[in-house]
């Protein structure tokens, strides 16, 4: 039976182990020859560190061995356990027969043991995942799908799927992909004849469709892919990106805010204690005093402002902004970050925005200016979630959707919610892809998810 390289360097007593037969498949890293011996860094993805095989160059077919491993081909080991004389590791594996699978051919192999830009990589997105760094990334952004499944289904929130095509336009923004069966170069312009008989758009939010959910399950929460047309060439926008929509039915603004700031420290945590190996890895290459910075993060509280309270502060700050501020202006990366990284010094919530700058959902408070808005803002990211306590007053809602020229009919379902047992009921979304720069310090969301999709790049 194949064994994991991480259930071997992470057992917790490794000297157990010694003398055991196992089995191990990888990939070799790099490969030394050294005469009486060849030393084969092995990975498998499981973990950061490489196993170190031992190679005797007794081994009847060595120099065919030699020949085959390369960096980069594919091989499976039995072997023993034995004690490392090295510092780097406690145990290596000597070999006892050797198999493999895929050569790698050493003069077009793109990842040679140098150092590539993130730019490059991305040019490579199929073979990336076999570097250090998309290794751990990868590694800990399924740490964080586990740590978010294990934060919600310990409040009793049910995971519910919201689909992917839809034909309602959740943030109003008009920056959605359009799903159709019809040949647009034969002239199709009539949307009956389309596959669903109505225009269909890739979802930009599963938020309307969770509210359904929440309006008879009371907590839900999504956790998909969502999608959005805008040529936004930045490093925290994607065209594909996932989210994760949590919705609380008897629930208000307060709530709401108090699972935000819960959710992102329970995954810092997680990381701190589950992703040890990759976060000082990120420590080291990364962002110098990033575990620091998320001790910081899990033990204390969020800092809390109101809008109005940050455009005062925005107003006296000294600096000046490439993009004004004044009152009811939307707040650009640069505002948010000046908040976050300068002001407050620690991730902050941004409560009660203007209503004009905000979805037409989001509920009206007591002054008619603002509403129940919350944004929560973090250093070097800015907005890593935006949420609201809901409309869930049917005039106010159908007043402001016919006020902002939505069209009603489109609205019809989403309206009976509020006629038919209505309540109050808040959510909010986190950027996955964001989440996990915040946890890694990486600085670009293109280096955070597989394949990434961005305006002018579809490729793998
Ligand atoms: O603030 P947004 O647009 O809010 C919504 O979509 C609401 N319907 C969520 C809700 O209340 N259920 O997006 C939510 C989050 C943002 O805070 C940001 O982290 C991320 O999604 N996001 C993006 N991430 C990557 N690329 C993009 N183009 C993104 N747009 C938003
Ligand atoms: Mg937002």
């Amino acid at each position: 039976m194949r064994t994991k390289i991480k259930e071997i360097l992470s057992h917790p007593s490794v000297e157990s182990i010694i003398g055991h037969k196992i089995s191990v498949c990888g990939w070799a890293r790099t490969v030394r020859d050294q005469k009486s011996f060849a030393f084969v860094e092995l990975n498998d993805g499981s973990t950061l560190a490489n196993l170190q095989i031992i190679i005797d160059s007794q081994q009847s077919n060595y120099s065919k061995l030699m020949q085959e491993i390369t960096t980069g081909a594919a091989l499976s080991v039995d072997g023993i356990v034995v004690a490392s004389p090295g510092k780097n590791q406690k145990v290596e594996l000597k070999a006892e027969s050797i198999h493999v699978y895929g050569l790698c051919d050493a003069a077009t192999y793109p990842l040679q043991k140098k150092r590539h830009s993130f730019e490059f990589l991305r040019t490579i997105a199929h073979l990336r995942p076999r570097t250090n760094t998309q290794g751990a990334v990868l590694r800990v952004r399924n740490a964080m799908a586990m740590a978010t499944h294990q934060f919600f289904q310990g409040r009793g929130f049910l995971y519910v799927q919201t689909p992917i095509i839809t034909g309602s336009d959740c943030e109003g923004a008009g920056a959605m992909f359009r799903v159709t069966t019809l040949d647009m170069q034969k002239g199709h312009k009539d949307f009956s004849e389309d596959f669903f008989a109505k225009p269909t758009y890739l979802t930009v939010s599963g938020q309307l469709e969770g509210e359904a959910m929440a309006c008879a399950l009371s907590d839900i929460y999504t956790f998909g892919p969502t999608f959005r047309a805008e040529k936004s060439n930045t490093y925290r926008h994607l065209a594909e990106f996932w989210q994760i929509e949590p919705e609380m039915a008897f629930a208000d603004l307060r709530s709401n805010m108090e699972c935000a700031e819960s959710y992102i420290r329970h995954c810092t945590k997680y990381a701190l204690e589950q992703c040890k190996e990759d976060l000082e890895f990120f420590d080291q290459f990364i962002e110098k005093g990033l575990i620091q910075r998320l001790e910081g993060v899990a033990n204390t509280s969020f800092a809390h402002l109101t809008y109005t309270k940050a455009i005062e502060i925005l107003l006296k700050a000294p600096k000046t902004f490439e993009f004004p501020v004044s009152w009811g202006c939307d707040l650009q990366s640069e505002h948010e970050r000046y908040l976050a990284e300068e002001y407050c010094k620690q991730p902050v919530i941004l409560t009660d925005y203007p209503a004009k700058i905000k979805s037409f959902y989001m509920r009206a408070n007591e002054d008619g200016n603002t509403v129940a808005a919350m944004d929560v803002i973090v250093p070097k990211i800015g907005e890593i979630i935006g949420g609201s306590q809901r409309e869930e007053r049917y005039d106010v809602l159908e007043k402001k959707i016919n006020d902002l020229g939505l069209k009603i009919d489109d609205y019809w379902w989403y309206l009976d919610l509020r006629k038919y047992g209505t309540v109050p009921h808040a959510g909010f979304g986190l950027g996955f892809e964001r989440l996990l720069l915040f946890i890694t310090g990486m600085e670009n969301v293109r280096d955070v998810i597989p394949f990434p999709r961005v305006t002018g790049s579809g490729d793998f």
